[in-house]
């Protein structure tokens, strides 16, 4: 399922310090509510699982390409071994609606509650419905929309594990098949 956005999971520890994680299963998966599904490895031992399992409350973020080193450290290193954002030096805040931290550096962010739970094999597959949009004006177009190429999103390729930019546009999507129709 390539390639795919590299998204950051984050939310609060125990202590209530933030924890954040790199993704690259994540995905939409319902309209009405909006929600979006994330898969973290429960075998292996990643400290933004058990928070967001604590807290049932998490925000993703959607990372532009220029902060591609920071997401990768986030993805490599784990929050039980260092202070991961202070490392890389990104601040955070708390969300609108949820208990859960939203890093300032990144343009947008979901801000998640925890709707269903499920063991997929290695990994803990959690439902969260979107309950606010945080994006900074930047990555907005005329509409009010978060625009693709305002916000360059970083795209990985889990076949063989790099990192992509992603091209423009190319068409409007439920209108370039309509000549066949
Ligand atoms: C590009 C990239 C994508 C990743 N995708 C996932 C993923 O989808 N699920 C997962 O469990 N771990 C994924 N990881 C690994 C975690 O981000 C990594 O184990 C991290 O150190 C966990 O940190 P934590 O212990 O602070 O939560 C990915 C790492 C990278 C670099």
């Amino acid at each position: 399922m390539y390639p795919a956005p590299a998204v950051v999971a984050s939310a609060y520890d125990e202590q209530g310090n933030a924890d954040a994680c790199t993704l690259a299963f994540a995905t939409m998966c319902s309209h009405h509510p909006p929600a979006v599904m994330i898969a973290i490895n429960s075998t292996l031992k990643r400290k933004t699982l058990k928070s967001i399992l604590n807290t049932k409350e998490f925000c993703i973020a959607f990372p532009s390409v220029e902060h591609m080193a920071e997401v990768d450290y986030l993805g490599i290193e784990s929050g039980y071994n260092a202070d991961k954002l202070k490392r890389i030096n990104f601040h955070h805040h708390k969300a609108v609606k949820v208990n859960a931290p939203v890093i300032d550096e990144f343009k947008v962010s979901l801000e998640c509650r925890v709707m269903h739970i499920a063991e997929v094999g290695s990994h803990t597959q959690i439902t969260g419905e979107i309950v606010n949009v945080q994006a900074e004006e930047s990555v907005l177009n005329d509409m009010g929309k978060i625009d693709f190429t305002l916000l360059g999103p970083l795209g990985y390729d889990d076949i063989t594990h790099s990192y992509y930019e992603m091209g423009g546009k190319i068409s409007d999507a439920f209108k370039a098949g309509l000549k066949f129709r």
